[in-house]
């Protein structure tokens, strides 16, 4: 059944509501302003790239002391970019879960004292609900510029696709009530994972989700062939989101899984090309180049350049490496784009929203537009800089909570492993 809602009907009616955002749920630091779910006033992101690069991963500890330093400025500039102050604003929102649990707890804990000390509603958003708020922020940004109707067409089904999550959702909407069905997730590896494994197997740079995207154009992606997993097996463990940060590898060994009313799940699995890319590095003896890229990036670290320009590492990948991370992302994204149509057609849905990190990724991008095109399934991502982490998805998803005047009280608490329903 085809439904179609102005998303914001309510916030036309109602006088601007400004929503200070706060997200620090894993590596970055968020503070923006948005007026009324849809005009961002402030978008201000503190990376901690360079604090994780030397470990070619997120180090908890280091999240946490990172987030404390740079909480107050962020929060700050984020304000004072809008043209607002601590008092101006009308609500405070906060990323609860799903994340580091020292990550977030630094967010929440300054959410709750500007809270408390201005009198004002303190609202708890779930990060996954940010990342597809980011695509209907943007949505109705574009719309008033076009100036079209405002309509979407629901169900929505919503692939999250990051660092610490792959999720398919379909989404509905009514009076500003937002509910969400998990139809898919990753048994293991989340995608932006399997990205940042791979280059770091491959000595070529932190967060390797990026730097495949630019060097994956210069290979052949036909050269190596991977057997994607094909998911048959029923998921045994209760699985929790935010799973990746409790180090947690989920296995399988029934039939496959199903929802209630008897319909598949669709999931993914992305620990085994990890596996087969490590395989390929042996068999093909590419280890010595490998030792060379990481020296010569180790070689950064100490002069305070945080990575290699592109061209330096590109000038330091053989044709066969290219080939390599060329062939790696075309699978990756072959996967994701055919589970989520499987599953867009098996449940009948009428729009996509791909959002999250890994939907930065160019050739994803464009596989995922040709391919629901072909259908005739609009889908829309947020633009690539509001598809990573950031504050401006966490006030926008923040909106229809401040209408409905869902506060949380003072004693809400970080949830590292939090579901979106
Ligand atoms: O959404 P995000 O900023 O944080 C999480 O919630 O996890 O996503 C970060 C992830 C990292 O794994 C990063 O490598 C990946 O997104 N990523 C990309 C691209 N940009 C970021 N993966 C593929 N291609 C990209 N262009
Ligand atoms: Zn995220």
């Amino acid at each position: 059944m085809t439904k179609s809602f102005s998303v914001f009907a309510d916030a036309i009616i109602m006088p601007d509501a400004y929503i200070l955002g706060i997200e620090s749920s894993c590596d970055e630091t968020g503070a923006a302003v948005v007026g009324s779910g849809q005009r961002i006033l402030s978008n201000v992101v503190a990376s901690q790239i360079s604090t994780h690069q030397p470990y070619g991963g997120v180090v908890p500890e280091l999240a946490s002391r990172e987030h404390l330093r740079a909480i107050v400025p962020v929060v700050r500039t984020a304000l004072s970019e809008a043209g607002q102050t601590y008092q101006s604003v009308d609500a405070i929102a906060v990323t609860q879960g799903p994340g580091l649990a020292g990550a977030l707890l630094v967010g929440i804990s300054f959410a709750k004292a500007l809270a408390f000390a201005l009198e004002k509603p303190l609202i708890a958003v779930n990060h996954l609900e940010g990342h597809i708020h980011a695509v209907l922020l943007e949505q109705r940004q574009n719309e008033q510029r076009q100036s079209e109707n405002g309509d979407l067409h629901f169900p929505v089904l919503a692939l999250v696709v990051s660092g610490g999550h792959t999720h398919l959702y379909l989404a509905e909407v009514q009076e500003n009530l937002w509910t969400y069905r998990n139809i898919g997730h990753t048994r293991d590896d989340a995608a932006g994972e399997a990205f940042d494994k791979v280059a770091k197997l491959l000595a070529l740079g932190y967060p390797g989700g990026p730097i495949i995207d630019r060097l994956a154009p210069h290979g052949d992606p036909h050269a190596v062939k991977f057997q994607m997993a094909q998911i048959k097996h029923r998921d045994r463990r209760d699985y929790k989101q935010g799973d990746r940060f409790q180090g947690g590898l989920l296995q399988g060994d029934h039939e496959q899984a199903r929802a209630e009313d008897g319909r598949p799940h669709f999931d993914f699995s992305y620990s085994g090309i990890k596996t087969a890319v490590l395989r390929y590095v042996e068999t093909e003896k590419l280890k010595p180049a490998i030792e060379t890229r990481r020296q010569a990036l180790a070689r950064q670290i100490p002069t305070g350049k945080d990575k290699l320009a592109l061209e330096e590492i590109r000038g330091l990948c053989d044709r066969q490496t290219l080939n390599l991370v060329a062939s790696f992302q075309r699978t990756m994204v072959n996967d994701l784009v055919m589970k989520t149509l499987a599953a867009a057609r098996e449940y009948d849905v009428q729009t996509l929203f791909v959002s999250g990190g890994v939907a930065a990724n160019r050739e994803l991008r464009a596989a995922f537009e040709r391919e629901a095109g072909i259908e005739g399934l609009p889908v829309f991502f947020p633009s690539r800089a509001l598809s990573t982490d950031n504050a401006a998805m966490i006030a926008a998803a923040a909106f229809p909570k401040f209408v409905r005047r869902e506060f949380v009280a003072m004693d809400f608490s970080a949830e590292a492993g939090m579901r979106l329903r």
